[in-house]
């Protein structure tokens, strides 16, 4: 289940506020429990067979052309530098739909009229965040992320960097039980 932190440092943790105050900044948010489970070291492709019937609701849905998988480890080779190009805050053309399928991660998110608020995903968790929302990302400690991602059109998902610094003002701390429990 998604947590969010909202400004003044409270957490959000039922599930139907989480969706309220998300859809209130105009975020897409459901509880889609993995119902497929896929082995961790199947292939991308073998994912997103599994996951084919949702994929193709959501193309449905949102209007969305391709579907692929980012699998992330701490191991994967240059993660720092991958990780550097979302970790800033920026902004895309086209919605960025998430679901997570394994592992998690902490969006910011910088509303034009508000103040930052944070939404750490798990696995389970689809999200939207509407083109034009300026946002970064960054891994939890354990630096694990397998999601299946949406996209209207590739070339539109380039990030547009804002170079505000809000994003220097934020530790990219994870705040749910995976991370109490690794102290
Ligand atoms: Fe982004």
């Amino acid at each position: 289940m998604a947590l969010v932190n909202i400004p003044g440092g409270a957490t959000i943790r039922d599930e139907a506020e989480v969706t309220r105050f998300l859809a209130d900044h105009g975020i897409d948010y459901e509880r889609w429990m993995p119902s497929h489970p896929v082995d961790t070291a199947a292939t991308a492709e073998a994912l997103l067979a599994a996951y084919a019937h949702e994929i193709e609701t959501l193309k449905q849905r949102g209007g969305y052309a391709t579907a692929d998988v980012i699998d992330v480890k701490p191991d994967t080779p240059n993660l720092d530098m991958m990780l550097a190009k979302f970790s800033r805050e920026h902004w895309h053309d086209e919605d960025e739909v998430r679901f997570i399928v394994e592992g998690r991660g902490l969006f910011h998110i910088h509303p034009k009229n508000g103040q930052v608020f944070a939404i750490e995903v798990e696995a389970g968790d689809l999200i939207r965040v509407p083109r034009g929302t300026q946002h970064w990302f960054d891994l939890c400690v354990d630096k694990r992320i397998r999601a299946i991602r949406l996209f209207q059109d590739v070339s539109g998902w380039t990030p547009h960097y804002t170079d505000s610094g809000v994003d220097k003002g934020f530790e990219p701390v994870c705040f749910g039980p995976a991370y109490v429990a690794r102290g």
